[in-house]
């Protein structure tokens, strides 16, 4: 995988040997966003099956792996449907007889039908959201919600690089997005590498851009949708829904269905990462905070569904209760 926690100085590959090492990626962000996240914990349990053949060491290597792979994060609900559904197939009856290299075959194969899944749904969203798009105006994006958060294209993005590709020509606001940067340092960097106009504004400027008038619409991915349409994603999001509403700007989430979670009712069953308090000073700061100083960072907020205009999806855009992708 990029090791996204050194772009964009350095564009340097990390190689996960270990489910282990792959559990550290995603919880250090060296691979992040909630679609990415959840293939490449399918390709880390296939890790905790290397040099090993009999099945029942297969079986029990494999069970092992699961519970650690599955709370590396808490927020992206994609990570645990990945996992989960690894777990199926390794519990299933189609693979009760199989032996172990035949197992380690069949999960290996489930892990990249997962992988070329997701490259699938960003494709179809891109194409659900494309006409979102108007030729000349300014779309605002908030963390990265593109191919680096994800196997394909992005989910936000891909809807932005197939307008782009239709011919429609714009310009995009990436909000900083404080404090890991993602927007100054992952989505301006994806963006600038495909040829798409985009400017880094400070997370707090955005209101002054909607007070302007300078913003026709905002487009974010998700990292868990509720049942009824509340969606978890950065911190953040909430604040540029709220102002999105305010300025009558329309707000859209863009998701694969994987990212929906209809078991929960709505946002508040939602669970939201805490992260470590040096995140909030370490990148910006060239001087420590006074000692003893406490923080709190938690790393998404939830929009309500009275705020989002539509969620885009490999299905189409769609509207609570989700009809059209109820299993
Ligand atoms: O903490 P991160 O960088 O993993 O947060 C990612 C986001 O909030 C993304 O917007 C979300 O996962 C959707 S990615 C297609």
């Amino acid at each position: 995988m990029i090791d996204q926690t050194l772009l964009p100085d350095q564009e340097q590959e990390r190689i996960a040997e270990q489910p282990e090492q792959v559990i550290e990626a995603i919880q250090q962000l060296a691979v992040r966003g909630a679609p990415a996240i959840g293939v490449a914990a399918a390709y880390g349990l296939c890790l905790a099956l290397r040099n090993c053949q009999h099945i029942d060491e297969v079986r029990s290597r494999f069970q092992a792996a699961l519970p650690a792979m599955r709370a590396a994060r808490p927020t992206a609900v994609n990570l645990q449907h990945m996992v989960d559904r690894m777990a199926q197939i390794e519990s299933s009856t189609e693979c009760s007889q199989l032996d172990g290299a035949d197992l380690k075959q069949r999960l290996l194969a489930e892990a990249r039908a997962i992988d070329e899944q997701d490259q699938q749904f960003c494709r179809a969203i891109g194409q659900s959201g494309a006409e979102l798009i108007a030729d000349g105006s300014t779309i605002l994006t908030h963390c990265n919600a593109g191919a680096l958060a994800t196997a394909g294209t992005g989910t936000a993005l891909s809807v932005l690089y197939e307008a782009w590709k239709q011919g429609k020509r714009f310009q995009v606001l990436a909000d900083e997005t404080r404090p890991l940067l993602q927007g100054s340092r992952l989505t301006a960097w994806e963006l600038q590498k495909n040829g798409i106009p985009v400017e880094v504004i400070c997370d707090g400027a955005a209101g002054s851009f909607f007070y302007n008038g300078e913003i026709d619409i905002v487009i974010t991915g998700s990292d868990r949708v509720a049942a009824n349409g509340d969606a978890a994603n950065k911190i953040g999001t909430y604040t540029i829904a709220s102002l999105a509403r305010a300025h009558q700007v329309p707000f859209y989430i863009a998701a694969p269905s994987t990212t929906f979670d209809l078991t929960i009712a709505n946002g508040g069953e939602i669970p939201i990462e805490q992260r470590p308090a040096e995140e909030i000073w370490k990148p910006a700061a060239q001087q420590q905070p006074p000692e003893g100083i406490s923080y709190r960072n938690p790393a998404f907020d939830v929009t309500p569904a009275s705020h989002i205009a539509g969620w885009i999806t490999e299905v189409g855009i769609l509207k609570p209760p989700f009809e059209e992708i109820r299993r």
